[in-house]
């Protein structure tokens, strides 16, 4: 990478596209070029070097080589100029699009006037939006702490708990991803708590997901703070609640005297039809945590919502929690549109209108691939693809990625695609979508298949944890994508 072009060089970077001429000579972006990058090639090995090896060699040997240039709505370009749709989306940050227009004009006027803030003082938009939160929450729901992202924001939560209840034990489902900061990491997968030392088993335990005779037997010595569970579980590949469960995991928390925290950084904002979707299971949770999406995508950003029962800290000792970037008074405007938004009538029944049209759409395809593709996992536009495969959403993935759609496998389950569309796509780019993933599906079978897989030999659920820590990213071989560099990195990206 070369020095950063001076000011007077810049371009408006918003328009250019970076392709290779009919020279044959690769153009890049303003963007890039502005950056100093040559190429996209240049671009990955620098990445290499300078920033994440693992990461960057993990992708070029999936075969994803993607490098995000320009971005509009609900397309991302990759620096080579391919158009794909995003139905990962971040995992709902960019629920509203990609640089939502409104969400942009409402950031970029906020600059004329506003900048991070000072954490430490009472401040406008600080409480314009735990004003805004509050009153479009969960009922008892009383005030509003933040934090600069999702892990941040549980690691308040739980802090939050063990105040609450003087308590320090916390309990989570096995696959659970909460984050992977200090706390939030010791809630998940122990691939991520162990790299770094962070796995604490005397304090915090794990419950299989829909098992409710697991959960009363942790929480019946009655030490535990807090159940924290996402109302679908995302990086597990959004398997969804038996009915009943959740319900149940609250009645267990009020009897044993623990407090329920609802994860609601994947599935808030809209994306199950309802703004929070555990409110359709009728939950009061006593923490719900927002992030992701409420950044619209534009400014970082994360929410934890608690009721006047867990707010006592706050009165006690409200410098309890400090964070300097928590709350950051752009990404309040930013949450503040984009929480309108999400509550706007027209919104809610976009998201009933894109649901039936894509849940309809992918039963169709299903019906076509019925022994391929197993199932679909369905709230709203939270939606998992089940393969019959160990690794079948990594094929999907693949072939997707190839016919110009963007949705990445699951991280504790690669048998499911989470398969993500924004709340407010429109009906061509639904029936787009559905026409490239039949063809994706269809193609991802094949290449199975040349790789030794036979319908009907259905695999055993890989719910084994080691199964999915230890595969090497290139132990996908496919004859559809070269695999441009083997290289025995483990898979594991967030959405
Ligand atoms: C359900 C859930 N909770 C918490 C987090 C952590 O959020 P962040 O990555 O912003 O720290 C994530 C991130 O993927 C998530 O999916």
């Amino acid at each position: 990478m070369g020095q950063p072009a001076g000011r007077e060089g810049r371009r408006d970077v918003t328009n250019v596209e970076a392709a290779a001429g009919r020279d044959g000579v690769e153009r890049v972006s303003a963007a890039a070029e502005q950056l100093g990058f040559t190429s996209k090639a240049d671009v990955l090995a620098k990445s290499q070097e300078f920033w994440n090896p693992g990461k960057t060699q993990f992708w070029v040997g999936t075969g994803v080589d993607l490098v995000i240039d320009r971005r509009e709505g609900y397309f991302i370009y990759d620096m080579s100029g391919k158009r794909l749709v995003d139905v990962h989306l971040n995992g709902g940050t960019y629920n509203l699009g990609h640089r939502n227009a409104e969400v942009v004009r409402a950031v970029t006027a906020a600059m004329q006037h506003f900048d991070i803030g000072n954490h430490h003082f009472p401040s406008m938009a600080r409480t314009a939006l735990a004003e805004a939160l509050v009153q479009t929450g969960p009922a008892g729901m009383s005030k509003v702490i933040y934090g600069s992202g999702g892990g941040e924001a549980i690691d308040i939560a739980l802090k939050t708990a063990r105040h609450t209840t003087q308590k320090r034990k916390i309990v989570s489902i096995v696959k659970a991803y909460h984050g992977h900061t200090g706390l939030a990491v010791a809630t998940g997968d122990e691939r991520f708590s162990e790299l770094f030392l962070s796995d604490r088993p005397e304090e915090f335990g794990h419950v299989p997901f829909n098992d409710l005779d697991a959960m009363e037997a942790a929480l019946r010595g009655r030490d535990v703070a807090a159940v924290i569970m996402e109302t679908i579980p995302a990086t597990y590949g959004f398997p969804l609640p038996d009915p009943g469960y959740l319900e149940g995991a609250k009645t267990l928390c009020e009897r044993y005297d623990a407090l329920y925290i609802a994860d609601e950084v994947q599935t808030g904002l809209m994306r199950t039809g309802e703004l929070w979707a555990v409110s359709k299971h009728g939950i009061t949770p006593d923490i719900l945590v927002s992030g992701k999406g409420i950044s619209g995508g534009m400014y970082p950003i994360a929410a934890v919502l608690v009721s006047e029962r867990c707010a006592g800290w706050l009165t006690e000792d409200g410098f309890g929690h400090i964070s300097t970037f928590g709350g950051a008074e752009l990404g309040c405007i930013a949450g503040l549109k984009s929480l309108e938004i999400c509550t706007r009538p027209e919104t809610r029944s976009m998201v009933h209108y894109i649901s039936g049209f894509m849940g309809d759409g992918l039963r169709e395809i299903q019906d076509t691939y019925p022994d391929w593709f197993v199932g679909v996992r369905q709230n709203g536009v939270v939606m998992g693809l089940e393969f019959d495969h160990p690794q079948g959403a990594m094929y999907v993935m693949r072939r997707l990625y190839e016919g110009g759609v963007w949705a990445i496998f699951s991280t504790l389950d690669p048998r499911v695609l989470q398969y993500k569309p924004g709340i407010l796509l429109s009906a061509e780019l639904c029936e787009e979508l559905l026409m490239r993933t039949e063809t994706a599906i269809g193609l991802a079978r094949d290449d199975a298949a040349r790789d030794g897989w036979r319908a009907g030999a259905r695999t055993a659920s890989p719910s084994a944890p080691a199964a999915v820590a230890a595969m090497p990213s290139a132990a996908l071989p496919s004859a559809a994508m070269p695999v441009a560099r083997q290289v025995p990195v483990r898979t594991g990206v967030r959405r």
